[in-house]
């Protein structure tokens, strides 16, 4: 990738990351949402073999996707850098090895639902375990921002340093076992072999008959989290900085944007269908709300980011410190008693026209 802009309109608003994504020679895909990444097009990807494609969804540069195809018996080459990744297994078998310069390589293996945490600037190296089947499984990164931040894919893919406060050999001989549920909502893992079956707990501030686990991979204070809606309920509207991907892994539904101000305006609210494996980015301070019509639970995961500590009380925002009771704040929850009442009445719609009769009251309980 050549550093030098061309013209004034490249180096005034060029950006880092979209070049690279071109020198990556695969496809890059922009707008709020995409409906399966499961059969994204992706693009024979030459740096590390596979087929491969990126995103810039929500209008943002903070968090992307890289996702990522190894043929039957394929693997791809080996590559470490300075951005942050964790890796979820969409179809296929496989496994991913881990390991610092110099030190034994440790293997984990993986399938559909698997959620590994690639160690900071670690080497990674995936393989296809099938010799008839491809695998195809995403990265949530920090990429983007690493990318533009530092401008040098040098210092990003060819960095010496070691984060052994991240991941040693004689440390992290059982990687893949550590669990620690440090508290309610709260867990530390690197890695999860079906976050289909991953136990959440309950959170009944933000819905009825939901729950949730925040998940810090990686040795990091990431912003992971697995959340579940029963079925025949929705979650609380609500909004916050921008970059959070939230990717649908179980049961069906749709998804609700719009924008402060349009609280009580349907023609304002973008609604989108979601099923495994669709994709949502709400913009910076966009509203966003989670409905399950679909029988049986609606399951997703939320990468929203990484560097922020305490973000189980939600004290601290990529934008800046926020308080959900704040109504300007960039965290904000919309109470079901102040949504528009047409809300509910299309949710219940959609229930009956996919012949659910169940049907879970909304109702505030705090937070
Ligand atoms: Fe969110």
């Amino acid at each position: 990738m050549s550093n030098t802009p061309q013209t004034f309109e490249e180096w005034w608003v060029g950006s880092h990351y979209r070049k690279f994504v071109e020198s990556e020679g695969v496809p890059l895909y922009e707008e709020s949402y995409l409906d399966n990444l499961a059969t994204l097009p992706l693009a024979e990807w030459e740096r590390r073999g596979g087929k491969a494609a990126y995103t810039r969804l929500g209008d943002q540069e903070v968090n992307n996707l890289q996702i990522v195809e190894i043929p039957p018996k394929g693997q791809l080459k080996p590559e470490k850098h300075m951005y942050e990744a964790v890796m979820y297994v969409m179809s296929g078998t496989g496994a991913t090895m881990i390991w610092q310069e110099g030190e034994p390589r440790q293997t984990v293996e993986w399938s559909e639902g698997t959620l590994l945490a690639i160690p900071l600037n670690a080497w990674h190296q995936e393989f296809n375990s099938s010799g008839d089947q491809p695998c195809r499984f995403l990265f949530g990164t920090n990429m983007a921002q690493v990318i533009n931040l530092y401008q040098n894919l040098d210092f990003i893919f060819n960095n010496p340093f070691v984060f052994k406060d991240r991941y040693r050999h004689e440390m992290e001989k059982d990687y893949a076992e550590k669990n620690k549920h440090w508290s309610l909502r709260l867990s530390q893992t690197n890695f999860i072999p079906d976050v289909r079956k991953l136990k959440l707990d309950t959170w009944a501030e933000r819905g009825t008959r939901t729950s949730i686990m925040r998940l810090h991979m990686g040795n990091t204070k990431s912003q992971i989290h697995v959340l579940e809606v029963s079925e025949g309920t929705y979650v609380t509207a609500h909004r916050h900085g921008p970059g959070a991907h939230v990717i649908q892994i179980e049961g069906e539904g749709y998804e609700l944007l719009f924008n402060p101000g349009d609280e009580i305006n349907a023609e304002g609210r973008r609604k989108v269908p979601i099923k495994p494996y669709g994709v949502i980015s709400p913009r910076r301070n966009e509203y966003h709300q989670h409905f399950n019509t679909g029988k049986g639970p609606f399951r997703q995961i939320g990468f929203k980011g990484w560097g922020q500590s305490m973000s189980s009380t939600k004290k601290y925002d990529p934008v800046g410190a926020a308080r959900s009771d704040d109504r300007f704040s960039s965290a904000f929850k919309l109470r079901y008693d102040k949504e528009d009442p047409a809300v509910k009445e299309e949710y219940y719609r959609e229930l009956e026209k996919n012949g659910v009769t169940l049907r879970l009251e909304p109702i505030d309980q705090g937070g």
